[in-house]
């Protein structure tokens, strides 16, 4: 098969679709790579590495996309490629389409399959391609905020771990899923206080039974919630419920009884955030202050680190592309039924029940 490995022009992001060692992966199994010029630049990657593991590179983002039987990248195609998306042709990437009706209509139109890495399901309901980063916005959550408690940008002045004869900082962390576990498991590897709540037993049980004695496991309450915010100094928002809005734990009458300069990191902001006062923000700007506590809520964290982002995203993809280059996008999917759940749009016909029912639009089975 022919596969085209596009520069991702989305506003900020770095991320590339396939490694060199990806590319090496699909032409010993006899596919033709056709990556565009520097498309891994940003994640570490150069020409070269793509060139020694057997890809041709292309000048022009439409010279891939004009040659390519599958598209691999990694944002939802923006307006510019839209009309590079061909019939026929398969493209494999982040898609939420439910967000966006535009990106939905011009799918449709494209003729195109589209599957999505967000709803590649497992048969458990977990959602493989969409862990990695929430394990990376996890880790970097603790990094972030370490930094944002610093004095010289309006954080409380405090070192994470504390030093001898000094205790810690105190970390709270809303919700033990892949981001709030991974959070808690840097912020304990730094020596802080960490407590960390869900509402879900089973996750306070493995964060019991696996984490050091500096991380305590409480239940989510409102009630919790108000006692920690007091002398907390870093608080992580990483709760989930599937298909829903986050649900505000922390409202804006509680930022009275934090402390300045506490920092709130809400992970959770892509799903509209798990603090009343949480608005969206970049890498450009990411923080801002209400009440003298720092907001974090980079909606796309991962994309501020590219080349952990790239390899964790990609190491779970290749499989797949493997699959869908060695079997024809058709016969893979009747294979493998945690891929079949990618298929989103299939030539002009809505597949996945929750697009159809985000536009009232028509389902084909
Ligand atoms: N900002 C970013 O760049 C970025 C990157 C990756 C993931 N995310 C987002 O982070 C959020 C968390 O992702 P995840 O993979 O950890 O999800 P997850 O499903 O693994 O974990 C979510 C946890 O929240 C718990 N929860 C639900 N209601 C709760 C409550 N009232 N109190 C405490 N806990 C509660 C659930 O029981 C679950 O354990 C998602 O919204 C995800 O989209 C954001």
């Amino acid at each position: 098969m022919k596969i085209g490995v596009p520069i991702e022009i989305k506003n900020n992001e770095n991320r590339v679709g396939m490694t060199p060692s990806g590319v090496f992966e699909l032409t010993k199994r006899d596919h033709e790579v056709y990556v565009q010029k520097n498309a891994g630049f940003n994640s570490g990657f150069l020409d070269e590495d793509y060139i020694k593991a057997g890809a041709t590179i292309l000048d022009t983002i439409e010279a891939v996309y004009d040659i390519a039987e599958m598209i691999v990248k990694v944002k939802e195609p923006i307006e510019p490629e839209y009309k590079l998306i061909k019939k026929d042709q398969v493209v494999f990437t982040y898609f939420h389409f439910a967000s966006s009706e535009v990106l939905t209509n011009a799918m449709i139109d494209s003729k195109a399959i589209c599957i999505a890495y967000e709803t590649v399901e497992d048969a458990d309901g977990t959602l493989p391609l969409l862990i990695p980063m929430s394990e990376v916005a996890g880790r970097m959550s603790i990094q972030q905020g370490a930094k944002y408690l610093e004095k010289p940008i309006k954080g409380r002045g405090i070192l994470l771990g504390g030093v001898p004869g000094v205790p810690p900082a105190k970390v709270l962390i809303l919700g033990a899923g892949v981001v709030g576990y991974q959070a808690a498991k840097m912020a304990a590897g730094l020596g802080a206080l960490v407590i960390i709540m869900d509402i879900n037993m089973k996750a306070l049980r493995y964060v019991s039974d696996s984490m050091p004695n500096n991380v305590i496991s409480e239940f989510s309450s409102e009630y919790n919630i108000r006692k920690h915010i007091k002398d907390a100094d870093l608080i992580i928002g990483g709760v989930l419920i599937k298909g829903a809005k986050a649900p505000k734990l922390i409202t804006r009458d509680m930022l009275k009884d934090m402390r300045p300069g506490t920092v709130m990191v809400d992970v959770a902001v892509d799903q509209g955030g798990c603090f009343e006062t949480t608005k969206p923000t970049t890498h450009q700007d990411p923080t801002y202050i209400i009440d003298e506590v720092v907001h974090y809520s980079v909606a796309n964290m991962p994309g501020a680190v590219p080349y952990t982002s790239t390899m964790a995203l990609t190491n779970v993809t290749l499989p797949y592309v493997i699959k869908l280059a060695n079997e024809g996008w058709e016969r893979a999917c009747e294979n493998n039924a945690p891929l079949a759940k990618g298929l989103n749009i299939v030539k002009g016909k809505i597949v996945y029940k929750e697009i159809a029912e985000a536009f009232d639009m028509e389902m084909s089975f």
